[in-house]
């Protein structure tokens, strides 16, 4: 006996040993990480930090990417790197526009000392729509108009899939910046103006691509959140401007997306931001990418700079010397790879051997990219299987046609809505019969993958004479003609239907007007197309505008003057579907606004949570205050909210209490309204919004039917970082405030006091 287990202690020590391979999928991704380190040269390692942009890259619209490539250095065309992939001294690439290269770098890789897989990226920003083919769903602003989190972790979930399909494992999304700006370009792509709002979108979309348990198993990937922080607000609405910001407004509004990310969903990277924060870019901050990120809030994945931004550094900061300490300060604060290109690794590597930087630093970031790699199965597969035919692509584009429905936020409506069964319909505007339907992140898609307003109007009424003025889908077409021909169509209509608003289209031949770094100065329509609108109103026939844009615009005489306004913002392929659904009827709308509409752009900046002394003064030549509020949005049914209630009227700092309201549909559709709450904390140690947004949930009723809505009002929602410069509920007077939007008008306030 003692002889047996002698034998089989040798054998469970030799296991063990055995065990210790970073080959052995038995253990944890940390642990293969850290056995596989041991074994790589310092060369090796730095080459995780590198990604390059894919050497088949070509801009969509520019000569498609290469079809039919492998893995030989002419056909990926860059010998040079064809040579450092081989050497192992890459470690990731983006834009990979096709599985073919896709496969080809990975089998490239495979020729390297140790194998180690690429981790090939993509903005899947909504849907892998870089991907011609795959599904394109709304963008992110209108699956914020959802106020829905559960629909984007579907998406997630479903985009993941499609991705995993085309040989790519990481998306850099969800975008979590707070836009409070709409001259930024950048609008539609994120989750509006609000905190609450942003975290909880933002969180499921992370649990959609990654899986809940953050394991990125199965046919999940891994996700990115973007950008820290704050540039959803950059000096004069300009991308990558600076931004000063208090420690509180950090706190209290841009950073709880991100603390959602990384604490509820473990997101596993995070992208930095172009902009500096206080003087300090973020590409080189390092109580933001350590102090903070790190140490603070628990993040331990890896940071990815954004496109050329430690570069910039330099370049655009002015705050180093040159690009080489620019890449080394960017090691040392805190960013773990190089989006993308040369002379990086060159001056990692030598900044390791003089001894600037200390080797643990680069195992501490190789680590962490590592350990993604292996979470993400790529060592037990390293070179994709790619389907001809993408798996679940029938079932996506219905999750898209649901998403671009419920995003749909109708922002007027005189009666004329839904459509009376007209016999003659004008259907006019750059819009309406455009791929701008697919917003940003996307690349042009086949013709028939994509239902324009057009097409979803022809489909919705068979039977009705529609005319068309569409200008080819450019909003530079739209001139004086144009208009006069429009004036003239429209007098002949029974309802005009007038499609306008921007082009987000990154790879459009027709003139940006919107997207990443299209920002502007003006916030009416772009070109001619107000005078179209005007002219085709001064028909005198009822006219409805549908607004297709990325940015909220300020489109006060439409507000006057059309009959109905349907805010469309970019609903995705299937987009033209779902609003011909909800002009006919066939859909009742039930999207809410995700930010507040300027005025004009000379009231920016116009948000809901505003403090009690903005509008102590208004504004001498022009109305003042919103032309559309946060939370807002129309139905064709009206519903009744009543009953609202606290559970107590007092409670201590530490205490819950439940809020309580009953909403009645009262017809005559169907449908789905938002219920929001709000919290004022009336005087506290430092000035605190009017409102702010602390729970919304969205509801489903049938005509006529009632439902009680709770909510639980827990001390977090009540805190705030008072004066002492930490979080705390600070006994005194609340207001919890329950409805339908963030206007006063659409509230129901309820006294609170804490002691
Ligand atoms: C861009 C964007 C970033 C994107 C990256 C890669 O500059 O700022 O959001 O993920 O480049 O395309």
């Amino acid at each position: 006996m003692k002889r047996i287990a002698i034998v089989l202690g040798l054998a469970a020590v030799v296991m063990s040993c055995a065990r210790k391979d970073w080959r052995d999928a038995s253990l944890t991704a940390e642990e293969r990480a850290s056995l596989l380190l041991k074994e790589m040269t310092l060369e090796e390692k730095v080459g995780q930090m590198c990604q390059y942009v894919a050497p088949c890259y070509v801009e969509p619209g520019k000569g498609s990417a290469r079809k039919n490539i492998d893995a030989t250095d002419e056909n990926l065309g860059n010998k040079d790197l064809s040579d450092k992939v081989r050497r192992g001294e890459v470690g990731a690439f983006l834009h990979v526009m096709t599985s073919d290269e896709a496969v080809a770098l990975q089998k490239m890789a495979q020729e390297s000392r140790l194998g180690i897989p690429l981790l090939l990226g993509i903005d899947a920003i909504h849907g892998n729509a870089l991907i011609e083919g795959c599904t394109v769903y709304p963008t992110n602003i209108n699956m914020a108009s959802t106020f829905n989190p559960e629909l984007m972790e579907k998406i997630g979930e479903e985009t993941a899939l499609e991705m995993r399909q085309r040989g790519l494992f990481w998306t850099f999304a969800p975008n979590l910046d707070i836009a409070r700006d709409a001259r930024w370009g950048r609008m539609g792509e994120t989750f509006g103006e609000d905190a609450l709002l942003t975290s909880e979108m933002g969180k499921y979309a992370i649990w959609g691509f990654q899986g809940r348990d953050g394991k990125y198993s199965g046919n999940h990937v891994v996700a990115c959140a973007k950008h820290l922080i704050a540039g959803g607000e950059p000096a004069g609405g300009l991308n990558a401007a600076p931004m000063d910001i208090s420690e509180r407004k950090l706190r209290e509004l841009y950073l709880p997306p991100f603390v959602a990310a990384i604490r509820d969903a473990k997101v596993g990277t995070v992208m930095a931001a172009h902009n500096e924060i206080n003087g300090i870019p973020c590409h080189g901050n390092k109580w933001l990418l350590n102090d903070l990120l790190r140490d603070e809030l628990g993040f331990d994945g890896f940071v990815v700079s954004d496109w050329m931004d430690i570069e910039r550094l330099h370049s655009m900061h002015h705050w180093v010397p040159d690009s080489t300490e620019a890449f080394v300060v960017s090691v040392e604060s805190g960013i773990d790879m190089h989006m993308q290109g040369d002379k990086y690794f060159e001056a990692v590597v030598a900044a390791v051997k003089s001894g600037r930087i200390p080797e643990s630093r680069i195992d501490q970031a190789a680590g962490k990219i590592l350990a993604v790699k292996f979470a993400l199965g790529l060592f037990e597969q390293p070179v994709p299987e790619i389907p001809e035919v993408l798996d679940g692509a029938a079932e996506h584009r219905q999750t898209a046609l649901e998403a671009a429905r419920q995003g749909l936020v109708l922002l007027k409506n005189d009666g004329t809505l839904p459509l009376k069964n007209p016999r003659r319909v004008f259907v006019v505007g750059p819009n309406a019969n455009s791929q701008t339907i697919l917003g940003d992140w996307a690349v042009p898609q086949s013709d028939d993958n994509v239902i324009t307003v057009l097409d979803g109007l022809k489909a919705a009424m068979p039977n009705v004479s529609i005319d068309t003025l569409c200008f080819g889908g450019k909003i530079s077409n739209v001139n004086a003609k144009g208009v006069q021909m429009a004036r003239f169509k429209a007098s002949a209509a029974d309802v005009n239907i007038v499609v306008v608003g921007e082009n987000s289209q990154r790879y459009s031949a027709f003139g940006r007007t919107c997207g990443e770094n299209c920002d502007r100065d003006d916030l009416s329509l772009p070109g001619m197309q107000q005078q179209l609108l005007e002219a085709v109103v001064a028909s005198g026939k009822p006219t409805v505008v549908v607004l297709m844009t990325g940015r909220a615009l300020s489109i006060g005489w439409a507000k006057e003057n059309a009959n109905a306004i349907l805010n469309a913002w970019e609903p995705g392929q299937m987009g033209g579907q779902a609003i011909a659904e909800v002009l006919t009827g066939q859909v009742n709308p039930s999207g809410k606004l995700p930010v507040t509409v300027p005025r004009n752009v000379g009231q920016v900046q116009t948000v809901y949570n505003y403090k009690h002394s903005q509008y102590s003064r208004l504004f001498a030549t022009n109305e003042t205050g919103a032309l559309w509020p946060f939370g807002y949005g129309l139905s064709y049914s009206t519903f009744e909210y009543s009953d609202a209630t606290l559970s107590k009227s007092e409670i201590g700092v530490s205490e819950s209490l439940k809020a309580s309201v009953t909403v009645t549909n009262n017809g005559p559709y169907d449908g789905d309204d938002v219920v929001q709450l709000y919290i004022r904390d009336e005087y506290g140690s430092v000035t605190r919004p009017v409102k702010e947004l602390k729970a919304f949930r969205r509801i489903s009723l049938k005509n006529g039917e009632s439902t009680k809505v709770e909510f639980d009002i827990t001390p977090e929602m009540l805190q705030c970082w008072g004066v002492s410069e930490k979080w705390s509920v600070e006994p005194g007077d609340f207001t919890i405030l329950l409805g339908s939007s963030s206007a006063d008008s659409d509230l129901t306030p309820l006294p609170l006091k804490v002691k």
